[in-house]
């Protein structure tokens, strides 16, 4: 049974963007990844359209949830906690997850976790290549999300090194490949398309690599329009756009800056370990290009399979499961779904919640929403 693995068994839920997922882990062991994704609602639109997200979570949710009970062959009152993500995210869709999570956990009378998406799509490689070394480098790379993070406790201590000053690379993905009529999401077929092209037919541009930009922040917005000109003068002067060649050039030129950058961030920092997340790490040119680097760098990379790498359930279970395991509050029912909740924040005790574990810092951060609710009621 569950039990002999080890670990806490904890049920976590996913609905920023317009993934329901709901995922069970026992400490570092995958148990269930249930996934209803409601992408080819969207598809027509050429980007995820909020309302049509949380409508589709709504009644994803509970089917959802049964589903994962059933793979994961556990009944709800052996969990040992329930985690959501609280944020960031999709305001609508996220309110989702957090009242279902706050229902079951009540109901089965069960400790809420309310974690945080980006600390969840690090976390999730525990489930693939176990416990994650302190600290971590993590690159996310999805179409919401490109950083470079520094995670010496993944739980607690979570930071921001670097950040897209404007388009997430696979929302790069998603532009081009919209540019060159090839559907949504993008990334998947221009990954495809990219492997019978020559990444070096066209020298697209790699933004902020100059001596002068900051060193681990992204900009792929130059890029998006430097493609997006190309392809009109070629169709201005009749001719065919050779879509593989482009594909294989843009790609090239969002993993190779990328790649830099995620290993400068290690080398910089003293770190030997490099994990890259969300769902752009499903790219096989990343994937090879980060191999090679990390390899002469002498830096051990660990990328989670792309199922775990785009938004799942798992992931938050994961996170959910490092909570209980090191000691970390549950929290409060007044939790809220924070849309720009900061990377800062792997975890949200909220209003009233104390942290268990004093041996990790953080805690100004409980005291003032201590204060904050003192000043409220008195
Ligand atoms: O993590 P995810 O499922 O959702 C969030 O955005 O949070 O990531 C979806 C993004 C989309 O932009 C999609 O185009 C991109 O990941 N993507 C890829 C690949 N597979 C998915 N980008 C490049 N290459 C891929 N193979
Ligand atoms: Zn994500």
């Amino acid at each position: 049974m569950a039990d002999s693995r080890g670990g806490p068994l904890v049920l976590g839920i996913e609905t920023s963007c317009d993934e329901t997922g709901v995922g069970i882990v026992q400490g570092h062991t995958l148990l269930a990844d249930a996934v209803a994704s409601s992408v080819d609602e969207h598809a027509r639109f050429g980007g995820v359209v909020p309302e049509v997200a949380s409508r589709a979570h709504l009644e994803a949710m509970v089917p959802t949830i049964q589903r994962a009970l059933k793979d994961a062959g556990v009944a709800a009152s052996d969990l040992d906690g329930i985690a959501v993500t609280a944020g960031p995210g999709l305001a609508g869709a996220l309110l989702v997850g957090v009242s279902a999570a706050k229902a079951y956990a009540y109901a089965l009378g069960k400790p809420l976790y309310g974690v945080n998406h980006l600390a969840s799509h690090i976390c999730v490689d525990q489930l693939e290549h176990g416990a994650l070394p302190e600290p971590t480098m993590a690159l996310l790379v999805s179409g919401g999300h490109s950083s470079l993070l520094l995670a010496p406790d993944i739980t607690s201590d979570v930071r921001p090194l670097g950040a897209t000053i404007d388009d997430a690379a696979g929302e790069a993905f998603d532009k081009v490949a919209r540019v060159l009529h090839l559907g949504f999401p993008g990334g998947p077929v221009i990954d495809r398309y990219a492997r019978e092209g020559d990444p070096e037919a066209i020298r697209f541009p790699r933004g902020l690599t100059g001596p002068r930009d900051a060193a681990y922040d992204f900009s792929f917005s130059g890029l998006k329009t430097a493609v997006a000109r190309w392809i009109e003068a070629k169709r201005a002067a009749g001719e065919e756009v050779p879509v593989a060649d482009v594909a294989a050039s843009f790609q090239e030129a969002v993993v190779d800056v990328l790649t830099r950058k995620a290993v400068r961030a290690c080398k910089d920092n003293g770190v030997d370990h490099l994990m890259i997340g969300g769902g752009v790490a499903a790219n096989s040119r990343l994937r090879a290009m980060a191999a090679r680097r990390c390899e002469d760098a002498g830096i051990t990379l660990r990328v989670p399979r792309p199922k775990l790498c785009t938004d799942n359930g798992a992931m938050v279970a994961a996170l959910g499961a490092e909570m209980v395991a090191r000691g970390r509050a549950a929290s409060d029912w007044d939790l809220p779904a924070d849309s720009s909740l900061p990377v800062t924040e792997p975890h949200v005790p909220g209003t009233n919640g104390h942290d268990h574990d004093h041996g990790h810092g953080h805690h100004d951060h409980d005291h003032v929403h201590e204060l904050s609710k003192e000043n409220l009621y008195g």
